[in-house]
Formats: C-alpha cells, sequence, structure tokens
C-alpha cells in the first residue's frame, strides 16, 4: 500500500502486476455483489478471534466499527470499488485501514481468501435459492390456479405433436406443477451442501491458531464445518449442483413456452396472449408476436453454457485453490440472474393469456382421438387381446379415413360390418368427455382425479 500501484501482499513481490492483467483480472466488479456477506462474515470472524482470545477486544470492536461504517458507505453509493483492489475482500480490507490504521490488519488473521471467498458465496447462494424457491412457488399457485378454471377444458393430448389421446387442459398444465415442484426439490437439496461452513480452512491445510469453528458455524447460520480444508478451498460441487437445478428449470420453462408458442400460432388458436405479454412489429402492423415467450425459450442456453463453463473449470483442475476458480462467482450470479427473470415472466404469462375452449375441443375431435378408447372397449367388452382390438381399430380407422368419416360419425350397421360382434353401447367410447373420465388410474387426467391432484398440490 506504500507505493499507489501496489496491493496489501505486495512486498516480496518488487514489480508492478502488469496493468492490463490486473484490469482484465479483477473480479471486483463481479464479487463487490458480496460485500454484505463478506462484512457480516469478518465480524464473525473476528469476534471469534476475540473470543478465544487471539484479538484483543478493543480491536476487535474496533474492526467491527470499521466494518460496520464501509457497509455503510456501499450502501449508501459512497465507495469506490477499485479494479486495482482485485477482489471485494482486498478492497474491503484495504478500506478499513484507511479508517482504522494498523490494526485493520488483525482482521486476516487465522483466514485466508480462499475460505473467505467460499463462505461469501455460500451464504449468498443459501439466501437466493430461497428466493428462487419463493418465487417457484408462485408459479406452482398461478398454475393451480389455472387448472382450477380448467378441468373441464378438453383438449388433445399430443405425442409427436400428433393428436393422441383426449386430456383435461388442466391435467396438462399440472404437469407444469410436478416439473417445477421437482425444480424446487433440487434447490432444497443444495441446502445440504451450502450449510456446511468453510471458514477456518484457511489457505488450504487450516490454521494453527486455535479458532473456534462451531462458533461461526453456528454465528453465521450453518449447520456444520466443513471436514476437510484442503477439499473445501478446491470444491464448487455446491456451484455445479446449482447450476444443474436452474438448467433444469429453465429447460422446464423453455418448454412451456415453446408449447405456448404453438398453441399461440395462427395455426393453433388454442390460447391467446393477453397485449402485456406480446410485441409488435416494426413493418406488419397486425402483428402480435410472442417475444416473452421466445426470450424465456432461449433463455435456457445462458444455464447450459454456466454449466458447462464451470464444469470445464473444474476438469482436471488439481487442489487446491486455483485463479480458474474466481469466475464461479461470474457463473452464478448470471445463472441467478436469468433464472430469477424467466421465472418472474413466466408468472406474468400464466396470468395473461386467455384460453380457446372451443377451438381446443375442435382440435381434439380431429386425428381419430378416441380409438385407443375403442381399442380398449373391444378388450374389455370382448375379452379380444390387446394387440387383436388394435389391428381391428386401424381397420375402423382406416375405413373413416376412406370415407371421411370421424369415428363417431359411424353408423351402429357400419360398425357391425366391421366387427360382427360389437355391441351397441360402443358409441360411447367415443365421447370425448367419457374417454377422459375413463382415465382413473392413479395420474391419469379424469376429472376426479385432477380434482384430488389440486387439493393435494395446495396442501402441499
Ligand atoms: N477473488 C478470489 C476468488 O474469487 C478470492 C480468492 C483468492 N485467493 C487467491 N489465493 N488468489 O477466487
Amino acid at each position: 500500500m506504500k507505493k499507489k500501484n501496489k496491493s496489501i501482499w505486495n512486498t516480496r513481490i518488487k514489480g508492478n502486476t502488469s496493468n492490463f492483467f490486473q484490469k482484465v483480472s479483477s473480479s471486483i466488479d463481479v464479487d463487490k455483489r458480496l460485500f454484505k456477506e463478506d462484512i457480516l462474515a469478518s465480524i464473525v470472524h473476528v469476534e471469534m478471534l476475540n473470543r478465544q482470545k487471539i484479538i484483543n477486544f478493543k480491536v476487535k470492536n474496533k474492526i467491527i466499527w470499521g466494518l460496520k461504517k464501509i457497509q455503510n458507505l456501499i450502501v449508501k453509493k459512497k465507495y469506490i470499488f477499485d479494479y486495482k483492489d482485485e477482489d471485494i475482500h482486498m478492497s474491503i480490507e484495504k478500506k478499513l485501514y484507511e479508517l482504522i490504521g494498523e490494526d485493520a490488519g488483525y482482521i486476516h488473521t487465522a483466514r485466508s481468501r480462499n475460505d473467505q471467498v467460499l463462505v461469501d458465496l455460500k451464504i449468498w447462494m443459501t439466501n437466493s435459492n430461497h428466493k428462487l424457491i419463493k418465487t417457484l412457488d408462485q408459479t406452482i399457485k398461478n398454475i393451480i390456479k389455472i387448472a382450477e378454471k380448467n378441468i373441464y377444458t378438453i383438449m388433445p393430448g399430443f405425442t409427436h405433436l400428433k393428436n393422441a389421446q383426449p386430456i383435461s387442459f388442466a391435467h396438462y398444465m399440472l404437469a407444469y406443477v410436478e416439473m417445477f415442484s421437482r425444480d424446487k426439490k433440487r434447490l432444497e437439496n443444495n441446502f445440504q451442501s451450502l450449510s456446511q461452513n468453510p471458514l477456518g480452512s484457511g489457505a488450504l491445510s487450516g490454521t494453527s491458531f486455535n479458532i473456534d469453528r462451531n462458533f461461526t458455524t453456528k454465528k453465521l447460520g450453518f449447520k456444520s464445518p466443513t471436514g476437510n480444508s484442503i477439499d473445501t478451498v478446491s470444491d464448487r460441487d455446491f456451484v455445479l449442483d446449482f447450476l444443474y437445478a436452474s438448467s433444469l428449470c429453465a429447460m422446464h420453462i423453455s418448454r412451456l413456452a415453446e408449447e405456448f408458442i404453438i398453441w399461440n400460432s395462427d395455426a393453433f388458436k388454442l390460447i391467446a396472449l393477453n397485449d402485456s405479454i406480446v410485441t409488435g412489429s416494426s413493418i406488419m402492423p397486425q402483428k402480435k408476436n410472442p417475444d416473452s415467450l421466445e426470450h424465456l425459450r432461449g433463455k435456457v442456453s445462458n444455464s447450459y453454457g454456466n454449466l458447462f463453463s464451470m464444469m470445464t473449470i473444474l476438469k482436471g483442475l488439481p487442489l487446491s485453490y486455483f485463479k480458474d476458480l474466481q469466475d464461479d462467482k461470474k457463473i452464478v450470479f448470471d445463472t441467478f440472474d436469468n433464472l430469477m427473470n424467466s421465472i418472474k415472466i413466466l408468472n406474468d404469462v400464466l396470468k395473461n393469456f386467455s384460453v380457446n375452449k372451443s377451438e381446443m375441443t375442435n382440435l381434439a375431435n380431429k386425428g381419430f382421438i378416441t380409438a385407443t378408447d375403442l381399442a380398449d372397449h373391444l378388450v374389455k367388452n370382448l375379452n379380444y387381446p390387446f394387440r387383436k382390438s388394435y389391428q381391428l381399430t386401424a381397420r375402423i380407422v382406416n375405413y373413416c379415413e376412406k370415407n371421411k368419416k370421424k369415428l363417431s360419425d359411424l353408423s351402429y350397421k357400419e360398425l357391425k360390418m366391421l366387427e360382427p360382434n360389437i355391441k351397441e353401447d360402443v358409441s360411447k367410447v367415443f365421447d370425448l368427455k367419457n374417454s377422459i373420465n375413463s382415465k382413473k388410474s392413479y395420474g391419469g387426467t379424469s376429472f376426479e382425479n385432477i380434482k384430488k391432484m389440486i387439493k393435494k398440490y395446495k396442501n402441499a
């Protein structure tokens, strides 16, 4: 610090660090976001040092006073983040020196930036995971609301984007409750590793000072101290867990977005987006484009990219700390910001579209969608093996196609001609509602099942 251009540790390194490298490698613009966590962890650290008689009471108080002052300056935007300070940890220690003088130097006793940065990041990620989970709760609530209003809304279920079997639109939407609940669970699972306190691992081997890791663990809201100092400063598994969980959530959002884009298209018209979530065209006056959904569909690429960046950083990286790891924060913040924005946009979309029930039913009436119901009926009533019923039904569908008829247009006479053993009550299987309601197997689309599941989700 004696010379302007020199950092705190710059006693043995005689020359100045290349200005260009200093600028490029400085992480302060990214990790300044951790200032609150850094100050909190530093306060607890010096409290512990004092309790353990490693630093005296006066010094502890002086440091805490300085740290609180720094927090105030940052919050009030009266703090200058200088890239020359390299990262948030050095920046704060340097400022502390300016405020309280030499005693600031006691703050870094029995710790290293290697454990310091991890404690900051883990606290930040724990809070951020909670925020994501809360926002996903809103998504789930929004979907349940849509489902409640659409229990009896009939639509075609698709496989290969071809009409497959009739389903309730509510059942369809509730599929996403399952997905987002799993996303929540994955984020919750991360609390396990996030609850292990890295502070006290030092640079890599622990410390010779008589520190109390249980004290800092408790005070900072962790559950236990990490078990191996080398692993602790090298480990970014918890970052990968977060990136993977986020990627899956973003992927689910992109699937929903894509479906809504298709359904909102002029070819399908199954839903209509409200004006608040569409965008116009600069040349085509009639256009209302689903840009918000396209944004959601595209954004998953960001999560995947970040996940792969982090996996690549860690591949073959020896233990313990290396500069390579510094990028973890940029990656985590970027993934978090994008995912949070995406969930919020999705929540907006879910409140701003209408369901075109008649078009849904219209479409469900196309494509011989009750053919499986007919095959099942033949199994149940004529005791045929399923494969025989399947082939018989295929023949009946072919007949319909040739004669430009729907299955429900067939007279009993025609059906009898195609299958002499068929009974008159067969006609009920062509009814869409009847088909849906017959799917009573657990997790199926029957109206009663849907009502039960809605109740279950609401109580979850
Ligand atoms: N800014 C650094 C990072 O995030 C903090 C740890 C630096 N440690 C070191 N030995 N250079 O990775």
